[in-house]
């Protein structure tokens, strides 16, 4: 008898991204084939996936799909949060709970993304802006995370796939200039940070100087590019793709990508 609730030894992704990105839709969709109908979610939801039989998960590059540990292997627990601003305390606990965490998949709404278009949430931030910010604050606890962690034995690598997703809708962008819009955006979202510290003094030591550890990549200077995060073992992949649409989706590159960190 199989039970639903999963073993806590299973390796585990985490689902992180702005309200309305599709994370839900997503779950629902590598659970069981297909997207199902969701609302906004209110909490965190965690469900066992196995791989299709067309992905291969590293562990299993030399076996045979009949072998019980290539079956093993190729299960895993999915775990989604609630977009919502005020519900993101969920995914910030659990980017340090599972030590069995085996990368974050970022999901935004690609067709969200031009500066000009008024946010989800009703306030005058962008789409654009709403992502930027979120992703930026993950990035940096996973920064601070790995800085912290570096006086005994640093964390193994955290690998980040952002999931530029809704490729479906022709207003999409594709994911190139997902990935230059983001980065561009986290530069402005690190520059008015970086202006709100240096004015309450937080983040500078005695001299007034920068602490370095409080700004997002390379001291904080000039541009920000997913490139930078790989000095704190942080490796951003963007890929596109979409839940809804066509048949069960265009996923693949989003399973490619979760079979080889498995
Ligand atoms: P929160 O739970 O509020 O954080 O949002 P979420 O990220 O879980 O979003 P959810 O999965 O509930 O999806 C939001 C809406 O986007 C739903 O109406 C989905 O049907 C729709 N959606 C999800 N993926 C796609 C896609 O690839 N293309 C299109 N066109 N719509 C999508
Ligand atoms: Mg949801």
């Amino acid at each position: 008898i199989y039970r639903k609730t999963a073993p806590t030894s299973l390796p585990a992704f985490l689902l992180i991204g702005p309200s309305g990105a599709g994370k839900t839709s997503l779950l629902t969709l590598l659970e069981r084939g297909n997207p199902s109908p969701t609302h906004t979610s209110q909490a965190p939801l965690s469900v066992e996936v196995t791989l299709p039989s067309d992905t291969t998960a590293a562990s299993n590059k030399y076996r045979s799909a009949s072998d019980p540990t290539a079956q093993k292997n190729s299960r895993f627990l999915l775990i989604d949060t609630p977009g919502h601003g005020k519900l993101r305390h969920f995914a910030s606990a659990q980017l340090v709970a599972p030590q069995n965490l085996k990368g974050i998949i970022y999901l935004v709404d690609a067709a969200n993304l031009s500066s000009d278009s008024a946010g989800v949430s009703g306030s005058n931030s962008s789409g654009l802006t709403e992502a930027a910010e979120y992703l930026h604050d993950i990035l940096l606890a996973l920064q601070k995370r790995y800085t912290n962690a570096k006086t005994s034995k640093g964390p193994r690598e955290t690998p980040v796939l952002i999931a530029a997703n809704k490729m479906d809708l022709f207003t999409a962008l594709p994911a190139p200039l997902v990935k230059a819009a983001l980065e561009a955006e986290i530069t402005r979202v690190r520059d008015t940070r970086a202006k709100g510290l240096l004015d309450s003094g937080i983040g500078m030591d005695e001299d007034g100087d920068r602490e370095e550890k409080d700004w997002l990549g390379d001291g904080g200077e000039g541009k920000f590019t997913f490139k930078q995060m790989e000095e704190v073992n942080v490796m951003v992949e963007v890929k596109g793709g979409n839940v809804v649409g066509g048949q069960g989706g265009e996923v693949g590159e989003w399973w490619e990508w979760i079979g080889r960190q498995l």
